[in-house]
């Protein structure tokens, strides 16, 4: 399940201009193509140049570094097939644009690292103190 989150007022990004946004933990680019928006990775798989810096032609971002390209749509590249940007569903709706992300995801903690101990670990931690007193029991 897809949750979306508003990042901007329609207004704010005219046709033919892109932005980047961040989404939770995520930096994504955010482009009105012909007053459509389209949400991609703003990082390019390649080597991590900001997509949202780049231009766009016939619908596909040209990275600015390297110029590899990627559809707008799918997130594919075509100069490699097994290259893909991750593309987010947009939603305009009464003014407001939002960009849609996992659920799931939006329910990790961020920042903090899962609790974790080790199987054999976990029955090695003492977790009920011993009597001071040897005569008394738990
Ligand atoms: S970093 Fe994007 S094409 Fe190289």
């Amino acid at each position: 399940m897809k949750l979306f989150i508003k990042v901007m007022k329609e207004g704010d990004l005219p046709p033919g201009k892109s932005a980047i946004v961040n989404v939770r933990d995520k930096e994504i680019a955010l482009f009105n193509y012909k007053g459509k928006y389209f949400a991609v990775s703003n990082k390019c798989p390649h080597k991590g140049a900001p997509l949202g810096e780049g231009r766009i032609e016939e619908g596909v971002i040209i990275c600015p570094n390297h110029e590899w390209r990627f559809s707008l749509e799918s997130g594919g590249c075509p100069q490699n097939p097994e290259l893909k940007t991750t593309v987010y569903p947009v939603r305009v709706h009464k003014g407001v644009v939002r960009i849609g992300i996992d659920a799931d995801e939006e329910r990790k903690p961020i920042g903090k690292e899962k609790y974790t101990v080790p199987e054999e670990l976990k029955f090695k931690i003492p977790t009920i103190q011993k009597p001071i007193n040897p005569d008394e029991t738990l």
